[in-house]
């Protein structure tokens, strides 16, 4: 009997010590130790590009069965999730920018989301959130915005969007990829205060708002090293200061440093190759990279592995609501677009009336990019079809032309000054021909990115700007022509008279160079308006800018310092005899006393609802002195000087509406050594 129960005893120790762990929410440490070393390194190294269901394929991690790890899928946006199946073809960042609607981004991301969730993906490749250095950047479309704060807060919303269907979203390109040109190798030199205020300013709003599950590192280089293998970024900046806990990953490449990459706490290479698991092996094994590194990588990608619908196993239906899905992305676009002209009120146009459409460029309706930002082909809404639905009569004698300009752009390029962000002498001779027939002009950039237009937009009687609207979006056309929609766009950049005004274009590759080794960002912190408002170089629109077919009046503001926070408050009006929406931008004038700063930004920003004829809605903005603070290179800190703020309550950059003051009574500091508040402990600190 004795000798039973010892073997039995015997038996089960045995089975107790061979027992492995099963992943589940709470035995993380206990998966890690029971993981070799060559399963942890493969957990970091994404497994190719090979997909579950066929098609578009990103990339996905490395199942480790034995342990109960799942792979998990990875596929791009941002304008959409992209796998083979149908896919709501949304609209690109830069339109969405245009809506200045933090709830719309949101509205539209949680649809992205729902795409995504349901055609069996984990993790989505978006939203982008590189600035608009350059009107050149090829896939400035993608990308938000010139401003760092829109870009921030639209980005905040795209991750809540997506989050909130149970799937991750993924900040990128981490950071100062602002050009195509050698952008997988190119070196970007950029000072300490541009990076963190205009570069990193974004991210670091959407990380502290919105936890996405994971930042994808960039390409290129930063001052020095590539952002992927930078660890004062991916660590001390990303992690310690603005307490980012997700996973970070590699944009798609093969870099050699995958070591210096698993030891700067980026945690995920893709698309994944197996020489980069031999390479974090070797280096475990003779000492170079410490094995606590490669656990505290792997944790984070087991913490992100429980929250995927992969782990959950969940089943999808592969069934989204594409119907609803269309209305809301033709909705959104069509809101979303600008009107930068309409002289004599030319548009809306009447219902019924004959219009003749004139393509200038002569190619398709551009509805997204191209690369892996683009929304895969079919299912587009032509213009003509479009129209023609509305009610139009397109007819090539009509008096009334809609005159087209349409620009693809994508990744691996950038644009070029000739032919692209110049009109082609096609297009201008078709132009000017529309004018010598005596037509009125209603001229329409379907395009990637910024054109030239002060050389030619006196001619049009209107112009309106739908960028890249998604597969819907002739059809969103279709509605602010007819005025079914009341446009509340507004531009998201500025458009200069001329390339060469831009400060940044002393430093791009405009001139298409076979490769270029560095780029130095001269200009600092005056991106965009930033440079035209404190230089005080004309512009042919301004930041901010974008009219209605309804007006709208400003009552006198108030701004009130509380303890920790400023709310500023404003009354808008419908004048005018449509209903319609207004964005009100609050610039702020920072007194004189501490850094230099451009003479005034953008703190904050709010849209009304749709307002009837003579109805009125009260805004409230609200920002932080944190908000107000630049950052101080000697001190290495965030400062508000003490003194008189202005707040200017305002239409465009340009057009200032209504202005206030508020004083801070004492300067304050927020230095970066030690880990700073999130912003909502910030708003608590008292001036
Ligand atoms: C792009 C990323 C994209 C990835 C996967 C890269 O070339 O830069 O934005 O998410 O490919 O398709």
């Amino acid at each position: 009997m004795k000798h039973i129960l010892s073997s039995l005893l015997f038996a089960l120790a045995a089975l107790i010590a061979t027992a492995q762990p099963y992943l589940r929410h709470d035995n993380l440490d206990e998966v890690i130790s029971a993981m070799t070393l060559q399963e942890k390194a493969g957990l970091l190294v994404g497994g190719g590009k090979e997909f579950r269901i066929k098609g578009v394929p990103a990339g996905r991690t490395r199942a480790i069965e034995r342990l109960g790890i799942p792979a998990t899928y990875l596929a791009d946006g941002p304008a959409g999730v992209r796998v083979n199946h149908p896919c709501t073809g949304f609209p690109t960042g830069t339109l969405l920018a245009s809506s200045w609607d933090v709830s719309l981004v949101e509205e539209i991301a949680a649809a992205i989301g729902n795409e995504t969730h349901e055609y069996g993906v984990d993790l989505l490749l978006a939203p982008g959130m590189n600035i608009h250095r350059n009107p050149l950047c090829g896939r400035n479309f993608e990308y938000f915005s010139e401003d760092p704060l829109l870009t921030g807060l639209l980005g905040a919303a795209y991750v809540r969007g997506v989050q909130s269907q149970g799937v991750g979203a993924t900040v990128k390109h981490f950071a100062a990829n602002n050009q195509e040109t050698s952008r997988t190798f190119t070196d970007v030199l950029v000072g300490e205060r541009a990076l963190r205020e205009i570069y990193l300013k974004g991210f670091e709003i959407a990380v502290r708002q919105a936890a996405p599950w994971a930042v994808m590192a960039s390409y290129n280089q930063l001052n020095g090293d590539y952002t992927q293998q930078k660890k004062s970024l991916l660590t001390g900046i990303l992690r310690e200061e603005w307490g980012f806990k997700g996973i970070v990953m590699t944009d798609w490449g093969k870099k050699k440093g995958t070591v210096k990459a698993v030891f700067a706490g980026n945690d995920l290479m893709e698309p994944g190759y197996d020489e980069e698991i031999e390479r974090i092996v070797s280096a475990v094994n003779n000492g170079s990279l410490d094995i606590a590194d490669v656990d505290r990588n792997v944790r984070r990608m087991l913490e992100y592995i429980v929250k995927t619908p992969s782990f959950e196993r969940y089943t999808s239906s592969r069934k989204p609501d594409l119907a609803a899905h269309a209305t809301l992305s033709r909705r959104a676009a069509a809101e979303s677009m600008i009107l930068l002209k309409n002289d004599g009120g030319l548009l809306p146009l009447s219902p019924g009336q004959r219009i003749s459409f004139v393509n200038l460029s002569g190619k398709d309706f551009v509805a997204g990019g191209t690369g892996s930002g683009g929304i895969g082909k079919g299912g587009i809404v032509r213009p003509e079809t479009a129209l023609s639905k509305a009610g139009f009569v397109l007819d090539q004698e009509a008096d009334v032309a809609l005159a087209l300009i349409c620009r693809s752009a994508g990744e691996e390029k950038d644009r070029q000054l000739p032919d692209d962000f110049y009109l082609t002498s096609s297009e201008r001779k078709g132009l000017d021909s529309l004018q010598f027939l005596g037509k009125k002009i209603v001229m329409i950039l379907n395009t990637c990115g910024v054109v030239e237009t002060a050389s030619w937009k006196d001619i049009p009687d209107a112009i309106l700007i739908p960028w890249a609207p998604g597969k819907e979006g002739a059809n969103a056309l279709a509605d602010v022509l007819s005025g079914k929609v009341n446009p509340s766009g507004r531009l998201p950049m500025t458009l200069p008279v001329d390339y060469f005004d831009d400060p940044s274009s002393a430093n791009f590759p405009y001139d298409a160079p076979p490769r270029m080794e560095k780029v130095e960002y001269q200009e600092g912190i005056y991106v965009g308006y930033r440079h035209f408002v404190t230089s005080g170089k004309k512009v042919s629109f301004p930041f901010g800018y974008g009219l209605s077919y309804t007006s709208f009046a400003y009552s006198k503001p108030k701004v009130k310092v509380l303890s920790g926070a400023i709310e500023a408050r404003i009354t808008v009006k419908n004048t005018g005899s449509v209903a319609g929406r207004e964005v009100v931008q609050l610039y702020v004038g920072a007194p004189s006393g501490g850094l230099e700063k451009p003479v005034r930004e953008l703190k904050a920003f709010a849209k009304t609802r749709l307002l009837a004829p003579g109805e009125k809605e009260t805004l409230v903005l609200r920002l932080s002195p944190y908000d107000l603070a630049s950052y101080n290179e000697q001190s290495s800190a965030w400062e508000t000087a003490d003194g008189k703020y202005r707040f200017l309550f305002s239409a465009s950059v340009e057009e200032i509406r209504a202005t206030a003051s508020a004083r801070l009574k004492k300067p304050q500091s927020w230095p970066v050594k030690r880990r700073c508040a999130p912003i909502t402990e910030l708003k608590e600190i008292r001036l």
